[in-house]
């Protein structure tokens, strides 16, 4: 046996993290696909990779040196229990199973449990970076146990993005946790991207501006706090030009926005757990409202204001930059709210500080600000929101005027800016003083005797809303 890392599932992104891995100083990798010839198209494409081409599961347990460790990068689902229950025979306790895909973590939980039961180590991995960061270097969220990353660990730091001289991964936490992360990490993702597209709106209909006349103005986002990978991919793709038409891509590209089910699971935890991760899914409600061709046309003349024409176009757009900064604070700030519900729920240890510093590079949600992030859990462990960190509350101080500008202005013009509209409404609602959710506690009382708590007493009361509506202790009677 001559490799220390094995990949199962040579479609794009297996074979671009085999071909990163194989591209690291002391890596050996064995590569195995159900069809053979795309293994065999892999090698040839590639004879200078340290590749160990297998046909069958024997022959790739074979080809590993103990503990094996390998690494499954095929469609999430029903295909990675089929990978697995075949991995499981020819490995051995001790050996190590990876699944790489975009796994929903419940099923990591469950695919650990059982695996774990056989002696062999179960991780889930989260990796994020596309194809681009599979070849060079992704952000690498493993969860899984302290066992296997004594093995993993040097293995996974080997292809990992760096950042600030640092590899992009981290043993997360145990079982499901890294699924878990990764999860979170494409919930903000969708904010993130909702929230840019929102931003391009708003400038396009507000000032006439150009796709290419916007992308000039990305760009130049793209050099200040904003500066973040999907502010860079923006610009680029507002720029491009459709070669049949000669028109903007933008405007030939059917505006239904596809997904593939991470936002959507990101949001049924968030609710399971009580989190309120509006932001995130409002991006993912944007998508499902998008792909409604029918309700879409036949709402297309329900009436409407006029959109005009701003009257400082300069001033606008940088009020929807800052707006756009405040609301992406607003996505992060919800994103690690779930995470740490996650992590209490399921008792995972997840660092927050250390997750911020894995999303710095590789990953498609990188950007500047991550490192403030870091700092900010660097510098208060404990910090109960992300958004009251002294260096976040600074940047709402500065730019929650701008926010409320835009917001308002989307309104008032009739253009939909779901994202930035909750997150504003969810920073309103989180600095109140008090919330109607009192008058919601009395409405529930009065129907269904549901009680409520005072402010000036301990206890749980009961107003006798048919009777004569007195105040009865609701403590004793239960
Ligand atoms: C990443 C991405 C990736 C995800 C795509 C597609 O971190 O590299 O999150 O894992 O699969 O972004 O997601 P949707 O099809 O749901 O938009």
């Amino acid at each position: 046996a001559t490799a220390n890392i094995g990949v199962v599932g040579l479609a794009v992104m297996g074979s671009n993290l085999a071909r990163n891995l194989a591209s690291r100083e002391g890596n050996t990798v064995a590569i195995f696909n159900r069809s053979p010839e795309k293994t065999d198209a892999l090698v040839a494409e590639h004879p200078e990779a340290n590749f160990v081409a297998t046909k069958s599961y024997a022959e790739f347990a074979a080809a590993l040196q103990k503990p094996r460790a390998a690494l499954i990068m095929v469609q999430a689902g029903k295909g990675t229990d089929a990978v697995i229950d075949e991995l499981v025979k020819v490995f051995e306790p001790g050996d190590i199973i990876v699944d790489g895909g975009n796994a929903l973590f419940t099923d990591t939980i469950r695919r650990e449990a059982a695996v774990r039961a056989t002696g062999i180590n179960f991780v889930g991995a989260g990796i994020s970076g596309g194809e681009e960061g599979a070849l060079n270097g992704p952000s690498i969220m493993p969860g899984g146990s302290d066992e296997s990353w004594v093995t993993l660990g040097p293995i996974l730091k080997s292809i990992a993005a760096i950042a600030e001289g640092e590899p992009c991964v981290t043993h997360v936490g145990h079982d499901g946790a890294g699924h878990f992360v990764k999860m979170i990490h494409n919930g903000i993702e969708y904010a993130d991207m909702q929230l840019i597209a929102e931003a391009y709106d708003l400038i396009r209909r507000g000032t006439g501006k150009t796709p290419a006349e916007i992308a000039d103005i990305f760009a130049e986002w793209n050099r200040g706090e904003l500066e973040s990978y999907l502010i860079e991919i923006t610009a680029e793709v507002l720029r491009q030009v459709d070669a049949e038409t000669g028109k903007p891509l933008v405007d030939v590209i059917l505006d239904q926005a596809g997904s593939k089910g991470t936002g959507v699971w990101t949001v049924q935890t968030a609710l399971d757990l009580g989190i309120p991760v509006s932001g995130i899914a409002e991006a993912v409600f944007a998508r499902s409202l998008s792909s409604k061709p029918l309700q879409r046309a036949a709402a297309g003349n329900l009436p409407g204001p006029e959109v005009h024409p701003v009257a400082d176009a300069d001033a606008f757009i940088d009020d929807v930059r800052q707006a756009l900064y405040a609301s992406k604070i607003v996505a992060y700030s919800q994103g690690f709210d779930a995470i740490v519900a996650g992590a209490e729920q399921y008792g995972w240890n997840i660092q927050k500080g250390e997750i911020a510093k894995i999303w710095r590079g590789g990953c498609i949600i990188r950007a500047s600000f991550l490192n403030r992030i870091t700092e900010s859990y660097a510098d208060d462990p404990g910090l109960v929101s992300l958004i009251t960190a002294p260096f976040f509350r600074g940047v709402v101080t500065r730019t929650h005027d701008a926010w409320r500008r835009v917001v308002a202005a989307a309104a008032v013009s009739g253009i939909p800016a779901p994202a930035f509209s909750s997150s504003l409404s969810y920073y309103d609602g989180l600095r109140a003083e008090r919330l109607p959710a009192a008058l919601v506690q009395g409405q529930r009382d009065f129907f269904g005797a549901h009680t409520y708590q005072r402010v000036d007493k301990e206890g749980t009361f009961h107003t006798l809303w048919s009777g004569d509506r007195s105040e009865v202790s609701a403590t004793d009677s239960h």
